[in-house]
């Protein structure tokens, strides 16, 4: 019979860091949650404007991120490249993080595994790809390029399947080891999307977490958003569950074991119903959780 390996305990694991999402213009909000965070994590589209005929950064929240980024390191996550869409990325997202690269320091960024635009046009929905070779082929190319053209680590997010999938090649996990052992990228690994696809479509989140290379995942998110018909979705509307925040603590001892960062994520549009004092206290609460 073949010993069992014991799993590593809490104590073996390197303390993991909180970050938060900000989009610019609360600072009152963002000195509280600074009390409780080593990174800011910032859209790059959320603190833009249009100026005339282009869309550009705000030089207000701008001049607010190098401020913050003399505190905490900053990490950019994307919403609007499209890297899934056959016909090609977006370009103004690619300029936007130009801009915002070269004027704060990035740690690392992100963006979702999965396309907004089809044929040209904005779906005004995020799908997940279809995990099929050619699929795979052409994420790969496309992680491949973003990856030159910034030098610093990139990593891909898996998002929540908002219609069933077609037939493919690979599981979703198969899909994350393959992209990754062919670019080298890291993955976000965002929890609450696991359980709106646990919820909505059967995923199976142990089977996932037993196949998944977790030594890709260089950071986590943890989210709460509401249920409509019956469908759970992922508005990061509301405060983690006790049970995000469980599977979130396995995930990262038994296999995200290299992860960095555990990132709260929540709308600007739900400040007022959560309160600045009740923000800070989910911080503070999953501080504890993860550094305790
Ligand atoms: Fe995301
Ligand atoms: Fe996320």
């Amino acid at each position: 019979m073949c010993p069992v390996l014991p799993l590593p305990s809490a104590a073996a694991r390197p303390a993991i860091s909180l970050g938060v999402s900000y989009e610019g213009r609360d600072p009152a909000l963002m000195a509280q949650m600074l009390a409780h965070v080593d990174y800011v994590e910032v859209t790059p589209e959320t603190i833009a404007e249009v100026d005339g005929d282009t869309i550009v950064l705000s030089r207000e929240v701008l001049a607010e991120l190098k401020e913050i980024s003399q505190q905490v390191p900053i990490i950019v996550h994307g919403v609007s490249l499209s890297i899934g869409s056959h016909d090609g990325w977006a370009p103004t997202y690619l300029h936007l993080l130009d801009d915002l690269m070269e004027q704060v320091d990035v740690a690392w960024h992100s963006e979702h595994l999965g396309y907004t635009k089809v044929d040209g046009q904005h779906l005004g929905i995020m799908l997940a790809m279809p995990r099929t070779e050619q699929a795979l082929d052409l994420v790969c190319a496309r992680t491949e390029a973003i990856q030159q053209r910034y030098g610093i680590p990139f990593l891909l997010e898996n998002i929540v399947h908002v219609i069933p999938d077609c037939p493919g090649a690979y599981s979703d996990a198969g899909f994350l080891n393959a992209l990754t052992a062919r670019t080298g990228c890291g993955l976000i690994l965002d929890i609450y999307n696991l359980e709106c696809d646990e919820h909505n479509h059967g995923l199976n989140i142990a089977a996932f977490m037993a196949e998944l290379n977790g030594e890709a995942v260089r950071e986590l998110h943890v989210a709460c958003g509401v249920m409509h018909n019956g469908f759970m979705l992922d508005v990061h509307s509301r405060l983690t569950r006790p049970r995000t925040a469980d599977l979130a603590y396995d995930a990262i001892h038994n296999v995200a074991t290299s992860a960095q960062v555990v990132v709260y994520e929540f709308m600007p549009e739900a400040v007022p119903g959560l309160g600045h004092a009740a923000i800070g206290h989910e911080l503070a609460q999953l501080r504890a959780r993860f550094q305790g």
